[in-house]
């Protein structure tokens, strides 16, 4: 396994969509690596997630993991989860814009928009359908911090960073986020 190089803000492939994964293709050794690598660079920085356009493969693969994470230190456990082809759905009471009381307010950071912080505004509960590593169908109903993560890092794949959702005025640099922001104000319910 191989810890890759990140992509930062401003490189281009991080706004281009991914493609699909043909799931046939799953088993060869680059896709194999490829997945491997993920974990091990995410597991590396301390992240919460990671993409693969993040290590410039423009494939719909996105690895979470939450362990005891330093840079979220209140964020609950997230076992390791492969997701491939994920198909994102947010789940509202009504069809159209979720209401307030449908939605949380984190602040993200990304690694690859490293030392920057900010407030995002996502769905409270989210629906995956995807394929696990190994080719099968999973589906995860997750909500709270675990739908935020989930979308995060969906996000990714179609060329969207948390710093386009979140509102600008929070926008800080981690020294400033761990200064000002109290910790009842980096997740609201
Ligand atoms: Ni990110």
């Amino acid at each position: 396994m191989t810890v890759r190089d990140l992509a930062q803000l401003g490189t281009p492939l991080l706004r281009q969509r991914s493609a699909e994964v043909e799931p046939g293709a799953l088993a060869s050794p680059a896709l194999q690596s490829l997945m491997d690598d993920l974990v091990e660079t995410m597991r590396e920085v301390g992240g919460a997630g990671l993409a693969a356009p993040q290590v410039r493969v423009l494939l719909r693969v996105v690895v979470i993991e939450v362990a005891a994470n330093e840079r979220y230190p209140h964020f609950p456990e997230i076992p390791l989860t492969i997701l491939v082809n994920p198909e994102l759905e947010l789940v509202s009471r009504e069809p159209g814009a979720l209401a307030d009381d449908e939605v949380v307010h984190l602040y993200e950071g990304c690694l690859s928009v490293a030392g920057l912080r900010g407030r995002v505004r996502r769905a409270r509960r989210a629906r995956v359908r995807a394929l696990d590593r190994a080719g099968r169908p999973v589906t995860l109903d997750w909500d709270g911090v675990r739908a935020a993560v989930l979308q995060h890092e969906i996000d990714h794949l179609d060329g969207v960073l948390f710093v386009d959702r979140a509102d600008p005025r929070t926008l800080c640099f981690q020294r400033e986020y761990d200064r000002w922001v109290p910790a009842a104000a980096r997740y609201v319910e």
